[in-house]
């Protein structure tokens, strides 16, 4: 080999051992910023870590809580708002009654024949109808005329279909799915709003009355029966359908619970008195607060960004509105440590755009290419060409916090039921200890109904929230504990009540407290 050989020779090896040295440079550097993403998910993994022992903790907490909410006003983040129903519907009712379903995006009005006893609900007509961005923020007035003119249209359109003569008074069982300070059964204060309303004349005013003075501007003869919470319309029908029901759960948009007390416990109103013993209790639980709730820096941003900052907490961790946007906070974050996502200050910097129902549908795309993942992180965050390996980390992330959410809503629902004694352990109200053998055989059939898309369309969710409920109750005392999802129960159940509060029955709620 002569001298221009050799140099030849020699140039070629050190530039593919520089070529080599840039590759392994490159790898080691792509492999760390892998590492640091990875790093990202465990963090998240055990932030939200949900162990048997920690939601046993924040079972005892809510049960605690709902003990300090019921005994004074601002006693906890536990509103335990009265309702004043004490009279559920048992079958009994006759009649067509209305209702209006207003509590979201979406508001319903709602026609409900009534047959007793024997036909039970002959035929109902629900019309669904999105309420416009802007009177989200708007006035009252604006709101509800334009609520009014939505229920007189209906009524106009039913004709001779409502077996009513066009003379007869129509009576109105109205759902309005924020917190109220009840002052009758049809009559009620907002308090204050949540899941993204927010008009301010309204806070303080009496909903039934700006919603009757509509009506009447409109020309429709129609009396606000009553006025009710959505889970409190959830838990009519629940009770209406099978009389063991002794709770019902709101999880879809918002979140919230309530259930029949005891009127002698609920002793910030001392001398409450009821036919029954009973009334149904609005727990407002989407407030609940308690420091054993696993709550990571990402639950901390959104609830500081938030319009209402220190508030609805668990309803913050647990509910529709919010999941997508913790979801797309935690790919944001990765998406800072790993350039495949591309320009991270593009749509995944836009807050609620990776909107709940999303995350379901990633988080059960059983394509093995994960084809709808990357549907959607293209068509709604404009991310192309993400690598598998990052697809599967994103489905973990969905897993990661839906599953924290069902479990967390799981030990809320226990909450409840130790509170009223039926979760097999004696119940915190008897402070009697009892033999496990002797609690056991007094559990009774114990139902409770579930409301919201959450839980009812996506199937992850329901199966690790029914999961976490049998873990945490066992699986003896969970044979007794049926988890039931009904569907437009906050409407026909505002329709029920209305009917149960035009001719009241003795119907009783508190057989169901033991
Ligand atoms: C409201 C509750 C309501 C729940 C479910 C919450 O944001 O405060 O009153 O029941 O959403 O709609």
């Amino acid at each position: 080999m002569g001298k221009v050989g050799f140099g030849l020779a020699v140039g070629c090896a050190v530039a593919s051992c520089a070529i080599a040295a840039t590759l392994v440079s490159r790898r080691v550097k792509s492999r760390r910023k892998w590492n640091r993403v990875v790093g990202v998910l465990r963090e998240l993994e055990e932030g939200c870590s949900t162990s048997i022992g920690r939601l046993r903790q924040v079972v005892d907490a809510m049960a605690v809580e709902m003990h300090a909410g019921l005994a004074s006003e601002g006693g906890s983040k536990l509103k335990m708002l009265l309702t004043f129903v004490d009279n559920l519907p048992d079958g009994n009712e006759k009649g067509t009654y209305y209702a209006l379903d207003l509590g979201g995006t979406n508001f319903r009005v709602l026609r409900v024949q009534l047959g007793g006893k024997e036909s039970r609900i002959i035929g109902h007509e629900v019309e669904r109808q999105p309420i416009p961005q802007h009177l989200m923020t708007s006035t009252s007035e604006d709101l509800f005329d334009f609520i009014a003119s939505a229920v007189k249209e209906f009524v106009v359109r039913e004709g001779d279909n409502s077996g009513l003569q066009l003379d007869r008074r129509r009576e109105l069982g109205c759902t309005f799915s924020f917190p109220m300070k009840q002052l009758s059964v049809s009559s009620g204060l907002l308090i204050k709003w949540t899941k993204g309303f927010a008009i301010k004349d309204m806070v303080g005013k009496d909903v039934a009355e700006c919603l009757q003075q509509a009506l009447a501007k409109g020309g429709l003869d129609m009396r606000v029966a009553t006025l009710v919470n959505d889970s409190v319309g959830a838990l009519a029908l629940g009770h209406y359908d099978d009389e063991d029901t002794v709770a019902a759960v709101i999880i879809g948009t918002g979140s919230n619970a309530c259930y029949v007390e005891r009127t002698d416990a609920i002793i910030k109103c001392q001398g409450l008195l009821t036919n029954s013993g009973g009334m149904v209790v609005n727990m407002e639980w989407g407030n609940f607060w308690s420091s054993h709730l696993p709550r990571t820096s990402y639950d901390m941003d959104l609830d500081a960004e938030s319009p209402n900052p220190n508030d609805m907490g668990f309803e913050k961790m647990i509910s529709g509105m919010y999941l997508g946007d913790i979801v797309r906070r935690v790919i944001l974050r990765m998406a800072q440590e790993l350039d495949v996502f591309g320009d991270v200050a593009s749509k995944l910097s836009e807050p609620f755009i990776l909107r709940t129902p999303l995350i379901a549908a990633m988080h059960e795309d059983e394509s093995p290419d994960l084809v709808e993942v990357s549907r959607i992180l293209k068509d709604t965050l404009g991310i192309n060409d993400i690598p598998l390996k990052v697809r599967k980390l994103i489905v973990r992330v969905c897993d990661v916090v839906t599953r924290r959410a069902a479990r967390l809503a799981a030990a809320g629902i226990v909450g409840i039921l130790k509170k009223i004694g039926r979760d097999g352990s004696g119940g915190v109200a008897s402070g009697r200890s009892k033999s496990v053998g002797e609690s056991l055989s007094k559990i009774r059939r114990t139902v409770v109904v579930i409301e919201g898309g959450l839980y009812s369309n996506y199937e992850m969710f329901r199966e690790y929230l029914d999961e976490a409920v049998a873990e945490i109750l066992g699986e003896e005392v969970a044979q007794h504990v049926v988890l039931k999802v009904i569907e437009d129960g906050s409407g026909i159940g505002a329709a029920l009540l209305a009917a149960a509060a035009s001719h009241p029955s003795t119907s009783v709620a508190h057989d169901n407290v033991t």
